[in-house]
C-alpha cells in the first residue's frame, strides 16, 4: 500500500490499524497479524535498545531496525502493510537540507514509504513541505510528542482551551502542508474527535479516544514486554510474566536433569 491509498479508509469509514515493530520477529508478527501499517517507531529505544526516552536513537539505527522488520515479512504480494518510519530527534529539527538527506536516506536505504515527524512548529512545517515537495510521504504526529520529554514530560496534552485550539491549528496545517495522516498521541477524546471530523486525512491515535480513524499501539505494551505501561494501554496479556515462567522452568528442568 502507498500512503497516498490510506485516505480510502477514512473515506470508506474504515478502521485503519498500525502497530509498532522493531526486529524481525515483531516485524513478522504485525505483518501476520494483519495491521495496515508497521511504524518502525522510534520507541524502539526503549523498546529494544534500554534508553529511557526516545533521544539516543539515532538514523542509522532507525535504517537498521526498518530493514530488520521488513525481512521478517513473508511477502503477502498485493497486500503488504505500508512501513513507516520514524526520523529521530534532531534529524529534522537541524534544518532543511540536513533533513533531506536524513529522510532521503531512510526511504533510499530501506522499503519505507514516508516517515513520520513529530509537531507543526513553523521550522517543522518548512521541512515538512520540503520533504513532500522532494516526493518524501509524511505522517504528522501531535499530542504528547515523545521527542519533546525534556520540555513536556510525557503527560496528557490538550488539557486546557489554549492547547486545544494549538493542536486543532496544528492539524489543520498538517493537513495543509500535504500530510498523509496524523498521529494523535494522549489527548481528550473530544478533541481528537472534533479533529477527525474536521480534516480530511486520516487520524490515527493512540491514548486519544476510540474516535479516530485509526489506532496505533506499541506493540511490547500490548504484549505486556515491559516493566511499566502507559496509562492509556492495557496490555492484552503479560507477556514478560509468561516467558520468563516459562524459560524459568525450562531452566529449572533442565538443571534437574
Ligand atoms: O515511536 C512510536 O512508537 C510512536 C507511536 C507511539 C505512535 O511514535
Amino acid at each position: 500500500m502507498l500512503p497516498s491509498e490510506l485516505i480510502r479508509y477514512k473515506n470508506e469509514s474504515k478502521k485503519i490499524i498500525a502497530l509498532t515493530a522493531w526486529d524481525s520477529i515483531t516485524g513478522s508478527l504485525a505483518e501476520q497479524a494483519g495491521a495496515d501499517i508497521i511504524l518502525i517507531g522510534d520507541s524502539l529505544a526503549m523498546v529494544a535498545l534500554g534508553y529511557q526516552t526516545t533521544l539516543p536513537v539515532t538514523v542509522d539505527n532507525m535504517i537498521h531496525h526498518t530493514n530488520a522488520v521488513c525481512r521478517g515479512f513473508k511477502n503477502n504480494l498485493g497486500n503488504e502493510p505500508l512501513v513507516i518510519c520514524d526520523m529521530p530527534f534532531l534529524s529534522y529539527q537541524c534544518g532543511e537540507d540536513k533533513a533531506v538527506d536524513y529522510a532521503g536516506r531512510i526511504i533510499k536505504e530501506t522499503p519505507a514509504k514516508g516517515v513520520k515527524i513529530e509537531g507543526a512548529e513553523p521550522e517543522i512545517q518548512l521541512v515538512i513541505s520540503r520533504l513532500i515537495r522532494m516526493g518524501i510521504p509524511i505522517m504528522g504526529h501531535l499530542g504528547l510528542t515523545p521527542q519533546s520529554f525534556l520540555n513536556q514530560g510525557l503527560k496528557k496534552q490538550g488539557n486546557n482551551y489554549i492547547s486545544q485550539e494549538r493542536i486543532k491549528k496544528d492539524s489543520e496545517i498538517l493537513e495543509k502542508i500535504g500530510c498523509f495522516a496524523l498521529v494523535l498521541e494522549h489527548i481528550p477524546a473530544s478533541l481528537s474527535r472534533e479533529i477527525k471530523n474536521n480534516i480530511k486525512i486520516p487520524t490515527i491515535g493512540i491514548g486519544a479516544g476510540s474516535d479516530c480513524d485509526g489506532q496505533i499501539r506499541v506493540t511490547a505494551d500490548l504484549l505486556g514486554l515491559n516493566d511499566s505501561q502507559p496509562p492509556f494501554c492495557k496490555p492484552l496479556i503479560n507477556g514478560k510474566k509468561i516467558f520468563t515462567t516459562k524459560l524459568q522452568e525450562w531452566i529449572t528442568s533442565e538443571k534437574l536433569n
